[in-house]
């Protein structure tokens, strides 16, 4: 009687887990993984190699087979965009990828998006969609630092976190967000600032909260204009003009900006030292180019801080713009942005103000 009392038990309780999990396969959230390459689609030789492997050379299915885990968290399914390292990506490929990502948002089927991405370039690609694609719903992009053949790979539970954090309603509105290590941090502010750990995602502004199991914790919000309130549109954008970077340093060549001008720059962000400092015997040279109707834009090296307009520099005298706290790599992208719309310096820095 014990025995038949126990297993009519046993069998009440994995029925209505059952019934539960069933239950909740109808409210799991539909979630798009867009995968593009990169560490996280990466393989080592061995599962020692944690810095030599090939990167971009596991297939999306592959990568969700990979973390059957998703499924109690969400309905999950995987579009290879690309297949490739991120230092490869170019403005093409990130128009093309922002187009899908937009078609996607506005897919009442989609609750919300992944992109799996090398970490290498993927601050610009989080920060153009963040400033482009029109949606409230979470859009994510995570990277890995390490292969999946590594000893404590750190991509399986990137990748885990980042569809529970699309997935999340609480992430709705906050613009595209970056999972990594952990951490929530802004598509605006995340950057890549350390070359071989698994902590080398990070923001001079802190991160927005953490992950940590299934559960997203928020600390603070974007206040910078993103994705919806962007005046920039993916749906509207066919290409992107040329912007350079030159890096300051000591003993600068002043030729350098004159052959990004002669390659087609239609602004050029000066990386400067300290406080976007430029060269005393570069200054004619920057003048001269503004006067030929190229933008400059002061920005630094430093990886923290911002450039403070008119204080290493006359910039209202000059006509320059400053990148406010943008890096080099950032301002790029938000100076090619704000050229599809107006030459203007007085217009340029108020989108470096406002975005
Ligand atoms: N080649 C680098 C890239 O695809 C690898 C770095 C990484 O993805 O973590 O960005």
């Amino acid at each position: 009687m014990q025995q038949l009392l126990r297993a009519t038990t046993v069998a009440l309780v994995a029925f209505s887990l059952a019934q539960a999990q069933a239950q909740t396969a109808t409210n799991k959230p539909n979630i798009v993984i867009v995968a593009t390459g990169g560490t996280i689609a990466g393989a080592g030789a061995t599962t020692a190699n944690s810095a030599t492997y090939q990167a971009a050379k596991v297939p999306v299915d592959k990568l969700i087979a990979g973390i059957p885990e998703l499924n109690n968290v969400a309905n999950v399914r995987g579009e290879q965009a690309f297949q490739i390292a991120s230092e490869s990506f170019t403005n093409e490929k990130l128009l093309q990828l922002g187009k899908r990502i937009s078609a996607l948002a506005k897919d009442p089927a989609v609750d919300g998006v992944v992109i799996t991405h090398g970490t290498d370039t993927l601050e610009e690609t989080s920060f153009f969609l963040n400033l482009v694609v029109h949606t409230d719903k979470p859009i994510v992009v995570v990277g890995s630092m390490r292969p999946g053949t590594a000893m404590s790979a750190d991509g399986m539970l990137n990748l885990y976190n980042a569809v529970v954090l699309a997935g999340t309603p609480s992430a709705r509105g906050k613009g595209v967000l970056v999972a990594m290590n952990d951490d929530i941090l802004t598509g605006r502010d995340a950057a890549k600032r350390t070359n071989i750990k698994t902590s080398a995602f990070s923001s001079g502004w802190g991160p927005l909260g953490m992950v940590v199991e299934n559960q997203a914790y928020w600390f603070r919000a974007p206040v910078k204009r993103h994705t919806m309130n962007s005046e920039f549109d993916i749906d509207t954008l066919t290409s992107l003009p040329e912007v350079a970077i030159v890096y300051g340093s000591g003993n600068m060549t002043p030729e350098l900006y004159d052959a990004a001008v002669k390659a087609g720059a239609k602004a050029i962000i000066n990386a400067g030292t300290g406080n976007g400092s430029v060269p005393n015997y570069l200054v004619d040279t920057l003048k001269r180019i503004r006067a030929s109707g190229v933008q400059i834009v002061r920005s630094s090296r430093i990886a923290d801080g911002f450039v403070i307009r008119n204080s290493e520099q006359p910039d209202d005298k000059y006509d320059w713009v400053v990148a406010h706290d943008l890096n080099p790599q950032k301002a790029k992208i938000l100076a090619a942005l704000a050229l599809t719309r107006s030459n203007s310096t007085s217009e340029l820095q108020r989108v470096f103000w406002e975005y």
